[in-house]
């Protein structure tokens, strides 16, 4: 059974892909935090020439199985710079086939980005395109970074989220759609718990 999940940051996507490999018992992989290793490796050369060439390097030598330090990967800044090495065709080339073989291992897995019903599976037995309002993404973002004992300005948070949507959504190379056989979950008025029942029904009815 392969899962496919995708929706803008922080709708809940990582969390719904965690919760639905658990509970059918497959390998899950948040692709998000490969272009973020790849947007931390060369962060200081962030809008400088010569950025380009250095996150298509980075994204060639990736060793996509030993992701370092995933909780440096999961602050705003990483999202910021993936978003910015995401719009590179080769960098999204050198990321594919991690991607590919992940999904098509035998037995299953699930899979949560942004191009992953469009581009990375689009054979996917189940599609999931989750959505939510920006400020009910931005406010769950805030309370996942504080849980980490960081300090959250919601003001530059809330414009960060848009900015990034805005880039992803615009970006030529990143199939960021909803794919035609995906099913839509609004999960603005849910928690995580109804959330994910809501996503095993889509599931199970579809299998
Ligand atoms: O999902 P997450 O917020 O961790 O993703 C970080 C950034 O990586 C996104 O804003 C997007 O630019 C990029 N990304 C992508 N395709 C994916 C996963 C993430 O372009 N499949």
């Amino acid at each position: 059974m392969m899962i496919a999940v995708d929706g803008p940051a922080a709708s809940g996507k990582g969390t719904l892909a965690a919760g639905l490999a658990g509970h059918y018992g497959l390998p899950c992989l948040d692709t998000g935090l490969l272009y973020r290793a790849v947007g931390r490796a060369v962060d200081a050369l962030e809008d400088q020439p010569g950025f380009e060439a250095a996150a298509i390097a980075a994204a060639r030598a990736l060793d996509a199985s030993h992701l370092a330090d995933v909780a440096e990967l999961g602050s705003a800044r990483s999202g910021v710079l993936a978003s910015k090495v995401a719009v590179i065709a080769e960098v999204r080339q050198a990321l594919f086939d991690y991607q590919r073989q992940f999904a098509t291992q035998p037995g299953g897995a699930v899979l949560d980005g942004r191009d992953i019903g469009t581009r990375i599976c689009p054979d996917a037995d189940v599609k999931l395109f989750i959505q939510a309002d920006s400020k009910a993404r931005m406010e769950r973002r805030a309370r996942q970074l504080e849980s980490r004992g960081l300090v959250v300005d919601r003001y530059a948070l809330y414009h960060q989220i848009e900015e990034r949507d805005a880039r992803d959504m615009a970006n030529p190379n990143g199939g960021f759609y909803k794919a035609d056989d995906a099913h839509l979950l609004d999960t603005t008025l849910l928690g995580i718990e109804a959330a994910l029942r809501a996503a095993i029904a889509i599931v199970d009815e579809v299998m």
